[in-house]
């Protein structure tokens, strides 16, 4: 399972790229709003410091503005995948890339109806909310389980890219779903590290290491 970091902070997707776990980042409006910096400045950067898909979202919600905003948008890098919305306009612009073999990432996806509009149109990644579902009272998890369902079901190309994750246990069960790609914040990847029994066990290693007053290099 692929993961990419959910973030426009530069700093943190240097010190999370550092671990090699990292095959991607996405960003959306908010997270460019959040990091204070210019969309394409920041986005240029990310794309330098990242070699698998970064995706980046359209500011317009009609087809003709996407189309003239991802001609600008494509130009930043070529792992680019360009976001747009789970809309009508949204999934026109995304079949009219599709047929020209470019990446995009179908996102605010909140039904297993639209996950399969959007693997119709021909989308690189589809990418439903589960934090944002879970919080209005739906299973999250449920969603990804009928669209992994859906898509297997006619072989759909579409990568299943899980987000709005907020906690170590959308990650898990959407590997245990069978998920593409999850989306992260770094947050939540710091936590997957951590166990209580691993930093317990490892301080019992290294306090009865010491005793034995022996070095393996010197
Ligand atoms: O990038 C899209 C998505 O991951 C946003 O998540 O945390 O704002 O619900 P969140």
């Amino acid at each position: 399972m692929k993961f990419f970091l959910d973030t426009a902070e530069i700093d943190e997707i240097r010190e999370m790229a550092a671990t090699g776990l990292v095959d991607g980042v996405t960003t959306n409006p908010s997270l460019i709003l959040k990091s204070g910096r210019d969309y394409f400045e920041v986005t240029k950067e990310i794309c330098d410091l990242i070699d698998g898909p970064v995706s980046a979202e359209v500011a317009a919600t009609d087809y003709d503005g996407m189309l003239r905003e991802a001609a600008h948008i494509y130009d930043i890098a070529d792992n680019i995948a360009l976001k747009v919305p789970l809309t009508v306009d949204g999934l026109r612009a995304c079949k009219h890339f599709n047929d020209q073999g470019k990446m995009v990432n179908v996102t605010l996806c909140f039904s297993s109806a639209q996950a399969l509009l959007a693997a119709k149109a021909g989308a690189t990644f589809i990418s439903p909310f589960v934090g944002r579902h879970d919080d209005v009272g739906f299973d999250g998890m449920q969603l990804i389980e009928d669209i992994r369902l859906i898509y297997d079901n006619y072989q759909f190309a579409t990568q299943i890219l899980v987000a709005s994750t907020r906690h170590p246990i959308h990650i898990v069960e959407s590997a245990r779903i069978g998920a593409d790609v999850v989306t992260l914040p770094a947050k939540v990847l710091r936590q997957m590290f951590n166990h209580p029994l691993t930093a317990n066990g490892l301080a019992a290693f290294v306090s009865d290491w010491e005793k034995t007053g022996q070095t393996i290099a010197k």
